[in-house]
């Protein structure tokens, strides 16, 4: 195996896709250090800029103390502590998919969206996916033994027509709120609409919507959407600062997935610590109308600078801004080339990617400055002329 894992690693090596993890020597911030080197980094989902927040890192000394720093425990076993069950409760309430809406907290959206798919989707039953969903949405709906379906990016009208053919017992549409390489939104009430007249189920990763859109309450206050059909997925490691996942649901699909999902119940609980640092950044998110115009003031300014570049930047109102250079050793150079400058923007590639898309994802955090916005947008024009 060992001589076969080494000529696969060179392949990979060879095209250009060997994946590198950058050591980071600092907290997480606008600005990241490696070595001695200071970066301004545009490459993290820490929208609010709360990742090293002031009061969350007092939230977490304080609550370690309390708490201590490990659950000791599955969920359902004695892992469920007071700081967990609260930050549902808060999580449901703000988010409120639906009436009565309850949450469940996982330690990951990775682990989330397996629960979700696994636990309410088998074998007689039907996923339409959006082709661009995030991998762990595509895993999920492997693991759940459904007909998987992927219909192309946010066609509504595609979606439809495959609905009218199914025949399965449970229908679920699954998708991004806001795609993580590509920074749009899903069209969630034309899905939702779809949902309804078809008898289907909509799952939807708000991983890079909740505390940025609809006034921080995420994806589904943005489009003013409520509904008995949606099983909504948070992530708490993005906007939140922190780390973890939710999902906000009708209470019987919630019970569902305590009594059922494998990713739930086989799996130590987070700490409670961080359960109890989340209600503070929970908190952080709903005071967070400063933060998230100081975003918003940034996106536009970035997206002004960009305009001269040579590369197409894609529709986007959200803190993802993609810049598509197309071929992988395009994406590298550039990015190489902006991290010489001190500027640190992430290259991503294929598989992430569809061939011939690789990209830039810059992605913005209201602890940004517009000097650092500055700072990118001439670094990319030197890097273009120099192209
Ligand atoms: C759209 C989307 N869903 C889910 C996840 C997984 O969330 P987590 O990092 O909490 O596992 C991510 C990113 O990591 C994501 O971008």
């Amino acid at each position: 195996m060992l001589a076969e894992l080494d000529a696969a690693l060179g392949e990979r090596r060879a095209s250009g896709l060997m994946r590198e993890r950058r050591v980071i020597d600092s907290a997480q911030g606008p600005s990241v250090r490696i070595g001695e080197r200071e970066f301004i980094a545009f490459a993290s989902n820490d929208y609010l800029g709360l990742a090293n927040a002031p009061e969350l890192v007092d939230a977490l000394c304080h609550a370690a103390r309390a708490w201590g720093v490990g659950a000791g425990a599955s969920h359902l076993i004695v892992g469920h502590q007071r700081p967990h069950e609260l930050l549902e409760q808060e999580l449901a309430d703000y988010v409120a998919p639906c009436e009565g809406a309850r949450a469940l907290m996982l330690s990951s959206g990775y682990l989330a969206n397996l629960a979700i798919l696994t636990a309410l989707a088998g074998r007689n039953d039907a996923i339409f996916a959006d082709r661009l969903n995030h991998a762990c949405l595509t895993d999920g709906a492997l693991l759940s033994r459904a007909t998987l379906t992927r219909y192309p990016h946010c066609d509504v009208h595609a979606l439809r027509e495959a609905l009218a053919t199914t025949q399965a017992r449970r229908r679920f549409i699954v998708t991004d709120a806001v795609f993580s390489m590509d920074g749009d939104i899903a069209p969630l009430p034309e899905l939702l609409a779809v949902a309804h007249a078809h008898d289907a189920w909509l799952v939807v990763d708000d991983a890079h919507g909740f505390g940025v859109l609809g006034g921080g309450r995420g994806s589904l206050a943005h489009f003013g959407l409520s509904s008995e059909r949606i099983v909504y997925m948070g992530t708490l490691g993005k906007a939140a600062g922190v780390a973890g996942a939710f999902i906000a649901a009708h209470p019987l699909v919630i019970e569902t997935l305590v009594q059922t999902a494998r990713p739930y119940i086989y799996t130590t609980a987070a700490p409670a610590a961080l359960a109890e640092t989340l209600r503070t950044a929970l908190r952080c998110i709903r005071d967070g109308d400063a933060r998230r115009a100081q975003l918003g003031t940034l996106i536009a300014a970035f997206r002004a600078r960009a305009e001269a570049l040579p590369w197409t930047l894609l529709a986007s109102s959200t803190p993802i801004q993609p810049l598509v250079v197309g071929e992988v050793e395009t994406a590298v150079r550039v990015s190489e080339a902006l991290a010489a400058r001190s500027i640190l923007v992430p290259a991503i590639r294929p598989p992430t990617v569809p061939a011939g898309t690789a990209r830039l994802r810059i992605s913005l955090s209201a602890a940004h400055t517009l000097d650092d916005v500055d700072a990118l947008a001439r670094a990319l024009s030197e890097v273009a002329a120099d192209a």
